[in-house]
């Protein structure tokens, strides 16, 4: 097992990966600080894994909330079922919530952690390679609203991570490369020798290689995890982290929550804003390409969909975190291996990508 550390003073944590650690019932413990803990997970995931879960816990007062499977279910109504068993179960505030599943179980169970009587402890657990290198590390949690993703949330870091790359046997191929997207992206915003490593062996990451899926996560973890540690509250380097996610969350938004998957959206958005950093002058050809190639290996959709105009992703990407008194704000790249910080965009170039770019 690895042990990778973010390191935020008193509230720093593990990150723990490696196989089998699910069943490691002292991985759980050490974290816990009653007898109370509650268990969210989806119906996806509960049937593969929850019994396992459960059998480590046995010394402790455990309830679980099992939500439906999606994207639009990431909404303040579900989180309020979770409120409502915890209450109901007279839960209080030294009690632990311990999210098994991808980043909308993590989101999810990381709000109402951060929420219920003003803060719970709370574990990761995640279960798709997403959340494993990239949404369950750094305390981002949240849900969505229909005019918006993510906006309504807190940063609310956990007691640890634990990251058991065994579970990515039962995710399909489709999520699989998902979490390859954001994989990528470390690559881009701040390892150019990563993402070298990642195109000679993108091919054993597909085919599941053991080995090579335990780098990608360390690696991904390491940057996270240190980008965290800088930044945690997101005012200046971890903004590089959102590449491709203000047109990403456009298109998630746009064609409707769940249509297309978290990290296929921000594929076409890191696409998007490659384009946008070439014609600013900073990526030539040839990175364009390279990037583009890398997402298309992956068997990510690259080009924006059809039915989002220039002027509806617009109004989109002007509801996002990013923005400054209404102005459109967008990391771009430098060059593969450096991001700038958030930059402000005129319509205008914008629209050239936008209509440009994949039409
Ligand atoms: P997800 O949580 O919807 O999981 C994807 C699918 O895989 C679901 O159907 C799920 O039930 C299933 N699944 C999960 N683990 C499985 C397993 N081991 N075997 C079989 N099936 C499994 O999606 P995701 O891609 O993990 O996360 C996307 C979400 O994460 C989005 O809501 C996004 O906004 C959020 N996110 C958050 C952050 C952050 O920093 N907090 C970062 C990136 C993304
Ligand atoms: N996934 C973006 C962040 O954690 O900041």
């Amino acid at each position: 097992m690895n042990k990778i550390l973010v390191e935020l003073g008193s509230r720093s944590y593990p990150i723990y990966i490696g196989s089998d650690l699910l069943g490691k019932s002292e991985l759980y413990s050490q974290h816990i600080k009653s007898k109370q803990v509650v268990i969210i997970s989806n119906e996806t995931i509960a049937p593969l894994y929850l019994k396992t879960v459960l059998s480590q816990l046995d010394k402790y007062q455990v309830t679980t909330v099992i939500l439906p499977d999606g994207e639009q279910f990431k909404t303040l109504d579900y989180v309020t079922r979770i409120f409502d068993e915890l209450l109901s179960n007279k839960f209080s505030r030294n009690s632990t919530l311990i999210a098994l599943g991808g980043g909308v179980i993590g989101d999810m169970g990381g709000f109402a952690s951060a929420c219920y009587q003003r803060g719970i402890n709370f574990i990761q657990v995640p279960t798709t390679l997403l959340a494993q290198v990239d949404s369950s590390v750094g305390g981002k949690t949240g849900v969505n609203h229909p005019l918006g993703k993510n906006m309504i949330g807190a940063f609310y870091q956990p007691q640890c991570v634990i990251a058991d790359a065994n579970v990515l046997d039962t995710l399909d191929d489709r999520q699989l490369s998902a979490g390859l997207a954001e994989v990528i992206k470390y690559g881009l915003i701040r390892d150019a020798d990563f993402f070298v490593w990642l195109e000679e062996n993108m091919s054993a990451l597909l085919a599941r290689d053991k080995k090579a899926l335990s780098y990608a996560i360390e690696q991904s973890c390491i940057n996270k995890a240190q980008i965290v540690s800088e930044d945690e509250t997101e005012t200046g380097v971890r903004a590089t982290l959102n590449l491709g996610h203000t047109f990403g969350h456009a298109i998630e938004t746009g064609s409707g929550y769940g249509v297309f998957l978290h990290g296929e959206a921000v594929a076409i958005g890191t696409c998007q804003a490659a384009d946008l950093s070439r014609r600013k002058g900073w990526l030539n050809d040839v990175d364009v390409d390279r990037i583009i190639t890398l997402f298309k290996r992956c068997h990510l959709p690259t080009t924006p969909p059809e039915d989002l105009s220039a002027d509806r992703f617009i109004d989109l990407m002007s509801v996002d975190k990013k923005n400054v008194d209404g102005q459109i704000r967008v990391i771009l790249l430098k060059k593969i291996g450096e991001a700038t910080l958030p930059i402000g965009i005129n319509t205008e170039d914008l629209r050239e990508t936008l209509d440009g770019y994949g039409r």
